[in-house]
């Protein structure tokens, strides 16, 4: 069965890739799905954000990395043949936008099912825009993020400081 692991990955930290490990042990083949969200505005493009996954799940033989065309994500899940949405849950505050879209995208795609995997406790405080906050800021984001991404960030925010 395969399943299809969406977010913005915005950039991918050490949570997603402990999801992406646990979900890639679970089903036959597992999609990470880079997608843009609307009512963000990304640090990193789909294409950046996409090979940052590519290079921390390398090892992993059965994930593969996509980037989300102008569609609906459940019209994407069919079109690849899979019926399982993976995501990861945090705490509370993630439930409520979670139970939201897996509804609607139930409403939109009754074969389609999303499952919830709660993360690592060590993993429960992570969150992409806390990373990028202390990257921004010189703080030290080592174990917070795969290390290409760590890699990444600190050439992402050189760039910024040269430029001003
Ligand atoms: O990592 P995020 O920001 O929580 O991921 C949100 C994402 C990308 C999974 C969500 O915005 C999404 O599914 N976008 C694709 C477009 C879509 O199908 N929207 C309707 C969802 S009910």
């Amino acid at each position: 069965m395969i399943a299809v692991y969406p977010g913005s990955f915005d950039p991918v930290t050490s949570g997603h890739y402990d999801v992406i490990v646990r979900a890639a042990g679970m089903f036959e083949r597992l999609t990470v799905l880079v997608a843009g969200n609307s009512s963000k505005s990304p640090l990193f493009s789909s294409e950046e954000r996409a090979g940052l996954v590519r290079q921390a799940c390398a090892d992993l033989e059965n994930v593969s990395v996509e980037i989300l065309p102008p569609t609906l994500l459940v019209e994407y899940v069919v079109g690849h043949g899979a019926k399982v949405i993976v995501k990861g849950l945090r705490a509370v505050s993630d439930f409520e936008y979670e139970f939201q879209m897996a509804l609607l995208n139930r409403h939109l795609q009754p074969g389609v099912e999303t499952i919830f995997l709660m993360t690592a406790a060590e993993h429960a405080y992570l969150s992409s825009s806390i990373v990028k906050e202390i990257a921004r800021l010189g703080g030290d984001i080592h174990g917070l993020v795969p290390e290409p991404v760590r890699v990444a960030l600190a050439a992402k925010f050189d760039q910024e400081q040269a430029k001003k």
